[in-house]
């Protein structure tokens, strides 16, 4: 099946194309099974990250609705927020961004450094919520002012995960099958984040589109399983609605493990920093506390307690987020 997603209004902010790419001292090291890598990392917007496939499409429909100004919303340490800053100030759309303080951190530079930092460089104008805020409602408010102030706001949900958003990661999976056929690799498992659920939703939309057996182990960053679950195959299905493709085979394919997010979002454990270290320090490649340390920590796992036979080919989902180390800096710090 060819997922054509060419009728759908699109701002080209460098998302494709990103590199799949074998890692051989990981590999090594673990002696399980083949490692691969998936570059969203290296978008090319701001630091990079995967939220710049969903802002191609959102962006797309902000500029057919003629709207001039981008509002959206996260935590502090969004990568979400600081992304669609650098799209909006790309395509010269203004962007407002309402930052929950929804981690209880300890950190020194949590609220000033890291992505939080980069929004304020990227020129987008920040409304500081406090944690357990309303945050729909605050962002309404948000866009109402800059109704009544003559703007024309376009609302993009937190992490950019409704059907717009997910359709680049729709695309995204015939580009893993397609690098991953061109290096005569069958992909049998990837390993992704899961967060707001777009990633991993349409992955999965994707991958069963092209009739790809691969499997997809969605690690939650933050919600329990059932609910995770529950986001991820609703949003995969009104997916395949839009895109008129089966549903049926969706639920079935909705694998999601919460074992890793720790005391909670945005907090992150010591097999957070232990992937982290050996992602740095035997690839060369930086990961994130927040959402790549955790699925790159269930990765290792997976590998140490054999779940992967040696003979298969894994493929690690890397959704960016490096900007987020810098507010971390007493937890990369601390001796082990
Ligand atoms: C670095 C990073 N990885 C993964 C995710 C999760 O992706 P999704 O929200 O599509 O589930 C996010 C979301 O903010 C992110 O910033």
């Amino acid at each position: 099946m060819n997922l054509d997603l060419q009728r759908y209004p699109r701002l080209f902010l460098g998302g494709t194309h990103t590199p799949l790419e074998y890692l051989p001292r990981l590999t090594k090291l673990l002696g399980g099974p083949s490692l691969f890598i998936k570059r969203e990392d290296c978008s090319r917007l701001a630091t990079g990250g995967n939220k710049t496939r969903k802002l191609e499409f959102l962006l797309g429909d902000a500029q057919r609705q003629g709207a001039d100004t981008i509002v959206t919303s996260g935590a502090t340490q969004s990568n979400h927020a600081r992304q669609t800053a650098a799209a909006a100030a790309k395509m010269g759309f203004q962007c407002t961004v309402v930052l929950e303080a929804r981690v209880p951190s300890m950190e020194p530079h949590y609220s000033s450094s890291g992505n939080a930092l980069l929004d304020k460089v990227l020129g987008a104008s920040i409304v500081s919520a406090p944690s357990g805020a309303d945050i729909p409602a605050l962002v309404e408010e948000v866009a109402q002012r800059l109704r009544d102030a003559g703007r024309s706001p376009y609302v993009i949900p937190a992490g950019g995960s409704n059907v717009i958003g997910t359709l680049g990661f729709v695309e995204c999976a015939g580009e893993i099958l397609a690098q991953t056929a061109e290096l005569q690799v069958s992909p049998d498992h990837l390993v992704v984040a899961s967060g707001s659920a777009g990633t991993h939703a349409g992955l999965l939309v994707g991958l069963d589109a092209l009739g790809s057996s691969c499997a997809i182990s969605g690690i939650s960053v933050g919600a329990p399983t059932s609910l995770q679950a529950n986001k991820v195959g609703h949003l995969a299905a009104a997916v395949c609605r839009e895109l008129e493709l089966p549903v049926e085979n969706i639920p079935g394919q909705v694998r999601v493990d919460d074992e890793f997010i720790g005391p909670g979002y945005g907090l992150p454990t010591a097999a957070v920093r232990e992937a982290i270290d050996l992602m740095a320090r035997h690839e060369g490649i930086l990961l994130d506390p927040v959402y790549t340390g955790k699925s790159m920590a269930a990765l290792i796992s997976y590998v140490r307690s054999g779940r992967f036979s040696k003979d298969e080919n894994v493929i690690f989902v890397h959704t960016g987020g490096s900007a987020a180390l810098f507010g971390y800096e007493l937890f990369l710090s601390r001796p082990h």
